[in-house]
């Protein structure tokens, strides 16, 4: 399998720029599953939902996952926020490489998601529709990781610093499985 980091989490937690920062670190792609779909659709995310609805744009987000697993460079990719509500999503997830949840409490992610513009999850309490979003998707996050990683005191710098940290470790505990069972 190619190497390959997945960041999952909720939106607002910084996956799409500390995406940009770990791959630029480690000099690897960096595929970032909303822009993904902006670019193959020719459309928004707001757009596609209000035109063709949230089961069409789930559609989009698992096509494109299954892409960005299958690919054969090694590659961070910013998985977004809802594509672990599919089982099918998961299991690619699992088997598609290291995934470190960047785990946010809700007043951060409701500082950083702001007026919610361009977020058609979000109406007009924020805060009230990431909890309703959160107290379901938390325990999927959770069951999915393998690092998470507290993002809320931290700079996009440094949440990407430990999670090239996560990958290192990854990275020396897999050579000695290896060299075990040899
Ligand atoms: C969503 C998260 C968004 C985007 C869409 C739905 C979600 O991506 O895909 O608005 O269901 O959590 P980010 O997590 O990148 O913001």
């Amino acid at each position: 399998m190619a190497d390959r980091i997945l960041l999952i989490g909720m939106m607002g937690a910084g996956k799409s720029s500390v995406g940009r920062l770990v791959a630029a670190r480690l000099t690897w792609a960096h595929l970032d599953s909303d822009e993904r779909i902006q670019k193959r659709t020719g459309r928004t995310v707001p757009q596609i939902f209000a035109e063709r609805g949230e089961a069409a744009f789930r559609a989009e987000e698992a096509q494109v996952l299954a892409e960005a697993v299958t690919g054969s460079e090694p590659c961070v990719v910013s998985v977004a926020g809802g594509a672990v509500l599919s089982a099918d999503n998961r299991r690619l997830l699992r088997s598609g490489g290291l995934v470190v949840w960047l785990r946010a409490e809700l007043p951060t992610l409701a500082t950083r998601v702001g007026r919610a513009e361009g977020r058609p999850l979000l109406n007009r309490d924020p805060l009230e529709d990431l909890t309703r979003l959160y107290t379901e998707r938390r325990p999927l996050y959770q069951d999915l990781a393998d690092v998470a990683i507290d993002v809320d005191h931290i700079s996009p710098s440094d949440v990407a610093d430990k999670v090239v940290a996560a990958h290192h470790a990854h990275r020396v505990r897999a050579a000695q499985r290896d060299g075990a069972g040899a």
